[in-house]
């Protein structure tokens, strides 16, 4: 019997090609994958989660989904932050993995989590719910489909909701994705196709205190967008 992974890097990309076992990673990994339990208290989200507060009256938010929200530790800090701002915020997490969602329930019962593929699954339940859609580094996992992605994204959106995403794009010549979505600008730039954008930011962010010349560097895209009505 072969022995199970639980590296969660092995259930995501092999070989340059995505395995997408979602569910499977979250079920064998030794480690919270990505380490989201560390990540959604980093500054990455904190900036988000200002940029959010900014815009929240012109927005009018009332509820928001995060999509591929893993195991809702972003969707938490969202609930945290936002909701004494807005009286009866809604907060929903949306993940392939249905593991994720169960774990997620657990760890955050305020919130409301679901094992659905948005790429796959019937959204109808969950259409034209949403005011706000919040996609954090999921591209790299739907590219290949991404056009199917932001379509099905925008149908889980009331008319005029917005959709906000952070993306990392990773400082390195070749990877899944990267020949449809090579550059920060050219999400950007996909996007504006669906959304109108109303906030857009390109930057290189360190999260370090050691910065040399060939320090792996990571480029964020951060692109709130109004949906666009066509
Ligand atoms: C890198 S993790 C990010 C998790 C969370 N957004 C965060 O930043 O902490 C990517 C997540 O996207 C989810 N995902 C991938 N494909 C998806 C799909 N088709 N529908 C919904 N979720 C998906 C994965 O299960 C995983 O939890």
């Amino acid at each position: 019997m072969s022995k199970v992974s639980d590296d969660y890097h092995d259930y995501v990309f092999k070989d340059g090609k995505l395995l997408g076992q979602f569910d499977d990673m979250y079920r064998h990994s030794r480690e919270v994958p990505w380490h989201q339990d560390k990540t959604a208290n980093q500054v990455f989200v904190d900036l988000d989660i200002a940029i959010l507060k900014h815009f929240l009256p012109e927005l009018g938010i009332r509820s928001i989904c995060d999509l591929g929200c893993g195991l809702g530790y972003v969707a938490a800090r969202l609930y945290a932050e936002l909701s004494p701002l807005v009286a009866g915020l809604d907060v929903t997490g949306i993940d392939v993995s249905s593991e994720a969602a169960a774990r997620a329930r657990l760890l955050h019962p305020q919130l409301s989590f679901h094992g659905i593929d948005i790429l796959r699954d019937d959204i109808s339940p969950w259409q034209g719910r949403f005011d706000l859609l919040y996609v954090k580094d999921v591209l790299w996992y739907v590219a290949l489909d991404a056009g199917q992605f932001f379509d099905r994204a925008r149908e889980l959106l009331k008319p005029g909701g917005a959709i906000y995403m952070l993306q990392s794009v990773p400082d390195r010549p070749s990877f899944v994705g990267s020949d449809i979505f090579p550059t920060t600008f050219s999400i950007a730039e996909f996007l504006s196709k669906d959304f109108e954008s109303i906030y857009v930011s390109s930057t290189y962010e360190i999260n370090s205190n050691r910065v040399v010349g060939n320090y792996e560097k990571d480029k964020y895209l951060r692109f709130l967008g109004r949906k666009a009505s066509h």
